[in-house]
């Protein structure tokens, strides 16, 4: 087995794709070539991160898979070589004592709280009422309510957006009519470029309005929302609760809707794979999986750090040693999915990561997927002639967010 020491390993060309990406470059239909690069020639790389720590960049698909499902790595930020992506990440995690950020036992105490409301039968319960919203939102964009010209519109925040952020909001027991506060919270706590003051007021924001709606519903107790039976547990403190609500409020709506935006941009961008879905609409539930897959929105990386020395990829992780794993790269190894730069709508995709793995595999994945199979099968039976209204290079892509996205979709119909 080589040993590098990575404090004095030279940080290879991959250093470069971790600094906050800026050019288009890095758009989720491209991934960088040196995410390939290091995928064939170097899986396990050692790369410096902003604040001149060094951290191991894992790339396939195999490894990825064997670290986060291997206890020996941690997911607790507080343990010294935690790989951080900026200050302000760094800020928001060390105060932000949720469940994604700790280890078993704290870690499955909490989440088991949560497990019964995000089965998979939970979330086909509720698949009429998704479905339901979803259409609401298409007929007041088609109709033209938001001031657009006839037959256009801005698909994130008429359809992508409101969505999820209305399905999170009905099961939390968040009133909407809020959306605008704790969505622009929810998306400085998940930039990663927001300063630290910013980091700090943003989830000292969120952390309050939880907690001042937690103690109206305890007040009331009669609400049987997420919220209102995590009060009624006995052994939940309000800080635990403050903290999973957040995480649910931030995790459940800005990923599903660059993950709708996204898809939508992926499939009118590919006539082929497009025409495809609307013949056969059976296909939309595969074609989730593999735009999860192609897309693979956490393009920054899952990041753990190793209690105990841990052989991967040929390379020896020292305990402390951080490791990002980019599973963005995984979901493109051929070793998994032949052909796996194509977008293919009919691929058994089921294999990819884009929902992570292990202990802290994503709770809300079934409600994501669908909300996703939905918002497509809306989309596609109520608007047969959509498409881009501008040219694919004027999509503002963000760069600068944990998860990828777009700012806007402007489309036509
Ligand atoms: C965890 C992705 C939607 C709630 C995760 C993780 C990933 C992920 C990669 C693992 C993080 C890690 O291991 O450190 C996604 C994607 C989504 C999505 C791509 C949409 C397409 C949602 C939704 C919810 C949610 C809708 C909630 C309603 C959570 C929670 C965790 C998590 C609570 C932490 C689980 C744990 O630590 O045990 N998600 N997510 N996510 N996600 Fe999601």
């Amino acid at each position: 087995t080589a040993t590098a020491d990575p404090a004095t390993a030279d940080p290879t060309a991959a250093t470069a794709i971790l600094a906050v990406p800026a050019s288009r470059g890095t758009c989720p239909f491209d991934p960088p070539p040196a995410y390939e690069r290091a995928r064939e020639e170097e899986p396990a790389a050692p790369v410096r991160l902003w604040d001149g720590s060094i951290t191991w960049m894992l790339t396939r698909h195999q490894d990825i898979r064997a670290v986060l499902g291997d206890r020996r790595f941690s997911a607790d930020a507080n343990r010294p070589g935690f790989p951080f992506l900026s200050a302000g990440r760094r800020a928001l995690a060390t105060m932000n004592a949720s469940f994604i950020r700790m280890d078993d036992p704290e870690h499955a105490r909490l989440r088991r709280m949560l497990t019964g409301d995000f089965i998979v039968k939970r979330a086909e319960a509720l698949r009429p009422r998704i479905r339901a919203i979803a259409e609401d939102l298409l007929a007041a964009m088609t109709q033209g309510r938001s001031g657009e010209r006839a037959g256009h519109a801005d698909l994130v925040r008429e359809f992508a957006l409101p969505l999820p952020s209305l399905v999170i909001c009905l099961l939390l027991g968040v009133p909407y009519e809020d959306h605008a506060y704790f969505q622009q919270r929810s998306s400085t706590i998940l930039s990663n470029t927001a300063g630290l003051d910013e980091v700090r007021t943003a989830r000292a924001d969120l952390n309050a309005y939880i907690k001042q709606l937690t103690e109206a519903k305890r007040r009331r107790d009669e609400d049987d929302d997420i919220l209102s039976r995590l009060i009624r547990h006995d052994d939940l403190t309000d800080d635990e609760i403050a903290a999973m609500g957040m995480l649910l409020l931030v995790a459940g709506h800005e990923t599903t809707a660059n993950m709708t935006a996204l898809s939508v941009l992926a499939l009118l961008r590919d006539p082929v794979q497009l025409g495809r879905l609307r013949a056969d609409p059976t296909l939309i539930r595969g074609a989730v999986e593999e735009l999860l897959r192609y897309l693979t929105i956490v393009h920054t990386g899952v990041a753990r750090v190793a209690t105990e020395d841990v052989e991967i990829a040929g390379r020896t992780i020292r305990a402390g040693e951080g490791v990002l794993c980019m599973i963005n790269a995984a979901n493109r190894d051929e070793r998994v999915f032949p052909g796996a730069g194509v977008l293919d709508v009919g691929r058994d995709a089921r294999r990819h990561l884009a929902f992570g793995f292990g202990v802290h595999q994503c709770l809300g994945q079934p409600l994501a997927r669908t909300e996703l199979q939905v918002a497509l099968e809306v989309l596609l039976e109520g608007l047969p002639n959509l498409g881009l209204a501008v040219p694919f290079e004027e999509i503002p892509f963000r760069h600068d967010m944990l998860v990828y996205g777009v700012r806007s979709l402007p489309v036509a119909w």
